[in-house]
């Protein structure tokens, strides 16, 4: 491993911030209620960049009047649809202006490498785009009924929505949750994670440049249990799309029964990646190499337990745990960085401990394993052999640079041993073999199966999990169901 020191001087600036940063609501820049703030971190040496509002009730009170007012009484409730696209159309140029300082900013707060920052801005375009594209072509029906009656239906916004995000893609996923609301009419007050919230506020000041009406959008600072619930809690918030972790997922079906709001969440998984002996070798490696450690784990569709038929499994894990030592770890605003810190201590820590129980239980470490540096939360690429699928490594979620190498014998084996798991998010096969290749597709319990690539996830395509990493759809045609009710009306003919 090749470490990258921070602030180098080849590094792209680190960029400036306002030391206070504030909420947005009702197209205003606003303070909290209670005055209450919390450090935003640099997890590339564990310094605090600014201090940011603290949300709680009042401020989540304040920010859902804002969104029920634009939905119901403000412009935004007479605009046609596709003047909502226009204005997304907008927003989205002006994020493509913007993007070196956003993906800049998105590096520094969230430790990922500026190369990955860059590609993501590039999907957040390429998602406002796509969904303002969409604003003036979602319709409803004529219905042949019976009896002398003319019925149609309407597609309507659901509402006043409530969209809580993780600290792993921020942008991104903001882009995934404003995109179909905003393109179905909906208005949003989202609370990105605590982590990473200032990017978010950067987009929030360039909806007010692309012409959205106050309240349209608004953005609350502050921590789950607190901002977040209040959200989730609230009468007149209509939905709540969550991002994050099951267990916090679980939480928030709870706390949303009181008022029956709808719900979608997209969760995490520990997706099966297999690797059939006569699959491309060259590439078959470098496949599950990117599977696990791209962003350093830190990826709901992680490819975290790798399947590798046993006739190249030696051969196999040699050129993976090779390529594990060249991997430049270190500063995220420097070019040539391949690999930056993990988000936070509480992740660092949740790392480490993992990779400690792989050791207890017995499993082979290949590579990496520990920390590296005293300063951020930097980890070595790690590589597990003969993991046994009920140790810890190979069945909870470690997001994190942590690969278990399970060797395998048959096809009808591994799609069984792949399905053994409560999540279902992805999976991907590496085969010349087209039978093995349709046959793992079909009977693979996930949402997203690749053959011979991996985390190639586009605007266009659903994407969500099954089983216990979550409900419903992103992306796509798919997600707009999620952001619409269907309203029948029938009129009885003369
Ligand atoms: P988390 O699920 O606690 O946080 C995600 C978002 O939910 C944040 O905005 C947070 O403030 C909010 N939140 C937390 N508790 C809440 C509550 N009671 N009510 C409403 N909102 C709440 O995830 P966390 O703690 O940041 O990471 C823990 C683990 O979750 C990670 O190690 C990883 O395994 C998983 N995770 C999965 C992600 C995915 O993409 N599916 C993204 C981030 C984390
Ligand atoms: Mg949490």
């Amino acid at each position: 491993m090749t470490a990258v020191p921070v602030d180098s001087p080849s590094a792209v600036k680190p960029p400036v911030v306002l030391p206070e940063q504030l909420h947005f609501i009702g197209g205003k820049f606003v303070e909290s209620v209670s005055g209450s703030t919390f450090p935003a971190l640099n997890p590339a040496t564990g310094e605090t960049i600014c201090q940011v509002a603290s949300g709680d009730e009042a401020d989540i009170d304040n920010a859902v009047i804002a969104a029920r007012e634009a939905l119901e009484i403000g412009p935004w409730s007479k605009i046609d649809a596709a003047d909502r696209g226009r204005l997304l159309y907008r927003l989205a140029d002006l994020v493509e202006q913007g993007s070196a300082d956003l993906a800049a900013l998105e590096s520094f707060n969230s430790g990922k490498t500026i190369n990955d920052s860059r590609s993501d801005l590039m999907g957040v375009v390429n998602t406002l785009r796509y969904y303002a594209g969409w604003a003036d072509k979602i319709e409803g029906r004529t219905v042949p009924v019976r009896g002398n009656f003319l019925s149609y239906t309407l597609r309507q916004p659901v509402g006043v929505v409530g969209q809580i995000i993780p600290w792993n893609f921020p942008l991104l996923m903001l882009a995934w949750k404003w995109g179909p609301a905003l393109a179905t009419g909906c208005t949003v007050v989202m609370k990105p994670a605590e982590q990473t919230p200032l990017t978010a506020l950067r987009i929030a000041e360039l909806s007010v440049e692309a012409g959205f009406p106050d309240g349209v959008i608004n953005v609350v600072n502050g921590l789950g249990e607190t901002a977040g619930n209040a959200l989730v809690v609230h009468p007149n918030v209509d939905k709540i799309a969550f991002t994050g972790h099951v267990d916090t997922a679980k939480i928030i079906q709870k706390q949303a029964a009181n008022t029956l709001k709808r719900t979608s969440y997209e969760l995490g998984g520990k997706s099966p990646n297999v690797v059939f002996a006569d699959a491309e070798m060259e590439q078959a490696v470098a496949g599950a190499f990117h599977a696990i450690y791209f962003h350093g784990g830190q990826c709901c569709t992680a490819g975290s337990r790798l399947f590798v038929e046993e006739r190249i499994h030696k051969e196999f894990v040699e050129r993976l745990a090779e390529k594990a030592k060249q991997r430049r770890v270190g500063d995220p605003l420097n070019t040539s960085t391949e690999q930056g810190p993990q988000v936070s201590e509480e992740q660092l820590d949740k790392i480490l401990y993992y990779i400690g129980e792989g050791q207890k239980q017995g499993a082979r470490l290949v590579s990496g394993g520990q920390r590296l540096g005293k300063k951020g939360y930097f980890v070595e690429p790690t590589i597990f052999d003969f993991v046994k699928d009920d140790m810890k490594i190979a069945t909870d979620e470690i997001f994190g640079p942590v690969v278990s190498v399970l060797p395998f014998k048959t096809v009808g084996e591994v799609v069984e041993r792949a399905n053994n798991t409560s999540y279902g998010l992805a999976a991907a096969i590496w085969t010349k073999d087209l039978d093995k290749a349709h046959l793992f597709a079909k009977h693979v319990k996930a949402g997203t199966v690749w053959v011979n690539c991996y985390h190639v996830v586009d605007t266009t395509t659903p994407f969500g999990g099954f089983k216990m990493s979550g409900h419903g759809r992103e992306n796509g045609e798919a997600v707009l169901d999620h952001y619409t009710e269907v309203k029948t009306v029938t009129i009885k003919l003369g």
